[in-house]
């Protein structure tokens, strides 16, 4: 019994001592080696909390030091932020232990592939390597900017072509026009296919998700303390924990939402401009 407890009592101490040195752990090049970086604890600044800006710390060999610098004017009295770097809420989460309700550069990472079974395997992950898109792997929906950039607009358009199509952008030069919004000179029908492979995508991850948006507001705006006594209905307080976990859930969902909000925009848009070529070429021979 008494063995069970100082276990549990060391792990959670072991748990609480890794976790810290980790999320502070930053690379400096090694006194030996400049060239290979080692882990460093750097103290004090390590205190520093995040908020958007721009990474402003950097490593100067004379005389061998970090330099951190203000990224913008901090007031005396203020607390003095600096910026970790561009991370979605999730891994803020994972290797910092917060998560940023204003953090602009939150996305959600969607799972995307091309699958070995694909007869079409080998021809696109030559185009997508071509373009410096894995084949397999993370791609972000972004909370600010374009929902889409360039990597995803890329993998969702090879994704969907056929072997013709594929033939065609292995051979030219301008392949790097696959990954801007507007890219000239595909097919009929494959833009509408690659958006309506996202609009799915989206769909599925949204029911992943418990609960409303609206719900998750809701949870946020009771107030921390206690219900008085007597309200007995009122839900629970959140704990800090489970607050962060909310405002993570419903960072996610409203990502989700614009993404497939964007989706379905393009969508309708090429239909509308499938039907207008489809009508040209009706009237085409009529005129003739
Ligand atoms: C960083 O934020 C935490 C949580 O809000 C706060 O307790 C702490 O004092 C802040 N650190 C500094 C150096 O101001």
């Amino acid at each position: 019994m008494v063995g069970t407890v100082v276990i549990r009592v060391m792990f959670a101490c072991c748990r609480w001592a890794a976790s810290t040195v980790m999320t502070r752990m930053n690379n400096i090049p090694s006194e030996e080696d400049p060239g290979t970086a080692v882990p460093a604890l750097i103290p004090y600044w390590d205190l520093c909390n995040h908020s958007n800006g721009r990474v402003s710390t950097d490593y100067c060999h004379d005389p061998p030091s970090s330099i951190c610098f203000a990224f913008r004017d901090f007031a005396p009295g203020e607390q003095f932020h600096i910026f970790y770097g561009v991370r979605p809420n999730a891994e803020f989460l994972l290797h910092n232990g917060f998560v940023d309700a204003d953090n602009e550069h939150d996305a959600v990472a969607v799972r995307l592939g091309v699958s070995r079974g694909d007869p079409l395997h080998e021809p696109r992950a030559r185009l997508l390597e071509r373009l410096g898109v894995p084949a397999s792997g993370l791609f972000y929906l972004h909370r600010e900017g374009s929902p889409i950039d360039g990597s995803l607009f890329t993998f969702l358009r090879v994704f969907n072509m056929n072997a013709e199509t594929l033939e065609h952008w292995l051979r030219v030069d301008n392949v790097g026009d696959l990954g801007s919004e507007q890219c000239d000179g595909l097919p009929a029908g494959l833009q509408l296919a690659a958006w309506r492979f996202l609009h799915t995508r989206v769909t599925l991850l949204l029911r992943l998700y418990p609960g409303t948006a609206e719900a998750d507001r809701a949870l946020l705006a009771a107030p921390p303390a206690p219900p008085p006594e007597g309200a007995a209905d009122a839900p629970p307080p959140l704990t800090p924990r489970a607050r962060m976990a909310v405002i993570l859930r419903l960072g996610e969902k409203l990502i989700l939402q614009r993404a497939l909000r964007f989706a379905t925009d393009k969508m309708h848009e090429q239909e509308l401009l499938d039907q207008e070529l489809k009508s040209q070429e009706i009237q085409e021979p009529v005129e003739q």
